[in-house]
């Protein structure tokens, strides 16, 4: 009994010293608050943690560096390094932290002292309470120093301060009083959080934001604000998601974003690429998700390859130097820092010595040209040799030179029509060290008689093309099998373009009738920003491309601005209509619907691996599917993301429906190969299987083709895939093997997916399909998606042919 007892008193005793202990510890742990009052300081292993530990601020390393900040990270955010949103002292690093402390002053600054107790960072805040300031970190991210009696009495805070991070809530802003801005900057390199040369900077006047080079040089601009959006970036939009404004009143104007659900970790950063990317962090897979990014390609930021280095989009990496260069430090370089260094010569140029010229074919030319006048290429090579700070030349139809150093030149590839010949010049020690390629001419020396008779070749094959695109010029002569239409002839064919089939973001299109009663469609391309040159060369390629599964062109007019498209006309519209429409769909029964999905898929088969140059389509959609009279499917729209250009990407994002079908890579920005087609006829085929649109929900609630993906590999029921309207009308084999084929497609990974070539192949039945993993990427979408609706006004016609 005693013994019982004796144990009972133990436990008792145990049980009390176990609990004060763990509270015990549980204080220590928990020093962290989110508060600071005057007075106090924060060394290095201590930190503030914001009220639902969002954010923390502490003493933190950058990879690779021996060197201590003072900043704010995610606390949620579990990735390493950790990602740091703000920084105090980006500029001046504390070497030794153990003697460093960042302390708020009575007198209401709050300040960094490195190893010598010197201030290295302050903020400067003139505040008129004396022992009553504190300062708070806030579950937004925003340090915030003010008054402990009146908190709404602020005297500094971290959003008026950005490093090179936006999160939201925080201001992008301009102070009209002071006329200054608050600028987001670039860091320098992956391990040092120096203000790089990149920035983000706000134009009051022009209703803008912007992207700058070195602090100057625009070289991305989001457009002016109309209410709504920024003309530049309209997939930057209100919706049940984010919510963006613009405020422009007497003391400030200011671009903010905000999420309605505050739950969901995002931030904005301009990174060293130059790039400005939005983040939104899954929880999942424990990753970044890119959500978008610009400038889209990596080369149109201002010379992000630094001086005297090439960008080429295609390359990687993406920057070189250019030849008889190199980087100015191997470190840099390998550390991706390329903008602040750059290039340096190998050798360098003495005036006297003998100089060669190197040839770069192919390229976009360097940024601050002198132009010269000059009667030929000759001359204008003889005007830079004749001058020792000329460095390069180029001649177009002006001579233009360069001295200094070479800034932002691009290295094109062979399918762009853009691009021109530029010549560097070398010492001649450096073209035989390099191997001499050929290419180089003798300064001074006498171009050879070879070199001559290309050149007459090269003026001879010009003046006959020339003279070629001239006879193009006149109405209703051929150019391959297409015709080249007088504006007046669509005019009439159209009734003055008065029945509309549909409008889309290239433009309208118009049902016509030509003289001898064919049927066409017209479609009148909008905001073309190209020459005529380029134009006609473009749908001369489109126009040689034939095969039953294309719409055909027929013809194109070129006149003053207007550009026009010509096709065979549709009788039975697109395919939305049918699959979508309210309207009886007795003709869409399974057969049907499995020779569409082969037909599409032999049309992009041809496209992509088929024709003399391969085509991405990059717009594979249901409105773009049209049905002849014997439901035979045939692509629109092939080859008009090659003519659209540098705005493609643009008048993607802005039409209805589109991003449905878009793949992960769109929006991450790197290259889009022919698998991004791939993706979005995945997402088609399952649209013609299901009878509806994926964007609608399912059963469950889940994204259609999330929930599709399960149901295809974890319960192998395929059935409950099917458009019920057609009661259970199918072919086992021939849906089991549609749904595994579109499971394939929207792979994340490129290379995962099949190749059109293969999808056609199994759904020939030639070749068999294994069961598909569960696609990743588009859960993620889905899940951030549910809530975004991009698209939501009503601008397609049901029945378009655009
Ligand atoms: C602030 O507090 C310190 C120490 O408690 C004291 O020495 C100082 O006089 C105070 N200053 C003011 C203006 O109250
Ligand atoms: C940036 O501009 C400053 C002058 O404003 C200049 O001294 C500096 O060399 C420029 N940087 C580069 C990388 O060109």
């Amino acid at each position: 009994m005693e013994d019982r007892c004796r144990t009972c008193l133990f436990l008792s005793a145990f049980m009390f010293f176990f609990f004060f202990f763990f509270l015990c510890t549980k204080t220590f742990l928990c020093f962290a608050a989110d508060t600071m009052s005057s007075g106090q300081s924060l060394s290095l292993n201590q930190t503030l943690i914001s009220k639902s530990e969002n954010f923390e601020l502490g003493y933190f390393q950058p990879s690779n560096s021996t060197n201590y900040y003072v900043g704010i990270w995610f606390k949620k955010v579990s990735v390493q390094p950790r990602t740091v949103v703000w920084i105090g002292n980006r500029n001046i690093p504390v070497i030794d932290p153990s003697t460093s402390e960042l302390k708020l002053l009575e007198d209401g600054n709050l300040v960094l002292f490195n190893q010598s107790k010197v201030v290295i960072w302050s903020t400067n805040s003139a505040s008129s309470a004396m022992n009553s300031s504190e300062v708070v970190l806030g579950d937004d991210g925003n340090l915030v120093l003010r008054n402990r009696i009146r908190p709404s009495d602020v005297f500094w805070q971290s959003f008026d301060h950005p490093t090179d991070t936006w999160l939201p809530g925080a201001k992008l802003r301009y102070d009209n009083r002071t006329k200054k801005s608050q600028i987001l900057a670039s860091w320098k390199s992956p391990n040092d959080p120096t203000e790089g040369l990149f920035s983000l900077d706000i134009d009051p006047s022009g209703d803008q934001h912007f992207l700058l080079w070195n602090r100057t040089l625009r070289y991305w601009s989001s457009g002016r604000w109309n209410g709504q959006i920024f003309s530049g970036i309209p997939e930057m939009r209100s919706d049940h998601f984010f919510n963006f404004s613009y405020v422009k009143n007497e003391n400030e104007t200011y671009f903010t974003y905000s999420l309605y659900n505050t739950s969901i970790i995002c931030r904005e950063v301009l990174e060293l690429s130059g790039q400005l990317h939005l983040y939104i962090w899954d929880e999942d897979k424990q990753k970044w998700f890119l959500f978008w990014s610009v400038p889209r390609q990596q080369c149109e930021v201002y010379a992000f390859c630094g001086a005297n280095g090439v960008c080429n989009q295609n390359g990687l990496p993406f920057c070189t130097c250019m030849d008889g260069f190199e980087p100015r430090s191997q470190k840099e370089w390998k550390l991706s820092d390329y903008s602040s260094g750059g290039c340096v010569r190998k050798t360098s140029l003495h005036c006297g010595d003998r100089h060669t010229f190197s040839l770069m074919s192919k390229v976009k030319l360097p940024a601050n040209p002198q132009r010269l006048t000059a009667a030929s290429a000759d001359d204008c090579k003889l005007t830079c040799l004749s001058n020792c700070s000329c460095i390069a030349y180029a001649y177009t139809s002006i001579c233009s030179v360069w001295d200094g150093d070479l800034l932002n030149l691009q290295q094109l590839s062979d399918d762009e029509d853009a691009g021109e010949d530029l010549y560097l010049r070398l010492a001649t020690s450096d073209i035989r060290k390099s191997g001499g390629k050929d290419k180089e001419t003798h300064t001074g020396g006498i171009m050879g008689g070879v070199a001559g008779i290309a050149a007459l070749l090269c003026i001879a094959l010009f003046l006959w093309r020339w003279r070629m695109r001239l006879s193009i010029g006149k109405s209703n002569t051929v150019e391959g099998s297409l015709f080249a239409f007088a504006y007046k002839d669509l005019q009439n064919a159209t009734k003055n373009f008065s029945e509309k089939l549909g409008c889309g973001g290239f433009g309208s299109v118009f049902k016509g009738t030509l003289p001898d009663s064919t049927a066409i469609a017209v479609k009148k391309l909008e905001s073309l920003g190209q020459g005529e040159k380029q134009f006609r060369t473009e749908v001369s390629t489109i126009g040689t491309i034939q095969h039953v599964n294309l719409v055909r062109l027929r013809g194109f007019c070129s006149e003053g601005d207007s550009r026009l498209l010509v096709y065979d006309y549709m009788p039975n519209g697109s395919l939305d209509y049918h699959m979508f429409g309210q309207h009886d769909s007795a003709m869409m029964n399974w057969k049907t619907r499995y020779q569409i999905a082969l037909g599409i898929a032999r049309g992009l088969s041809y496209l992509h691996e088929k024709c003399r140059d391969c085509i991405i389509h990059c717009d594979i959609k249901p409105e773009n599917i049209l049905l002849d009279a014997n439901f035979s499917p045939k692509v629109a729209d092939f080859g008009l993301a090659k003519l659209i250009g540098r705005d493609f990407s643009r008048v993607l994002t802005t039409m209805r429906g589109t991003r449905g079908y878009l793949a992960p890579e769109w929006i991450s920005g790197v290259a889009i190969t022919a698998k991004a087609d791939v993706y979005s006829y995945g997402m088609v085929l399952f649209e013609i299987v299901s009878g509806r649109r994926n964007s609608e929900h399912s059963e469950d609630g889940k994204f259609f083709p999330t929930w599709a993906a399960h149901k295809i590999i974890e319960d192998e029921n395929v059935l409950a895939l099917l458009d019920c309207r057609l009661q259970g009308d199918t072919n086992a084999e021939e849906l089991t093997r549609a749904c595994r084929v579109a499971c394939w497609c929207i792979q994340d990974e490129e290379s995962h997916r099949p190749s059109m070539g293969q999808v056609v192949q199994i759904l020939e039945g030639v070749v068999e399909v294994n069961l598909p993993p569960i696609p990743r990427a588009i859960q993620v979408l889905v899940e951030i998606e549910e809530n975004i609706h991009f698209f939501s006004e009503e601008t397609a016609n049901p029945n378009s042919q655009v």
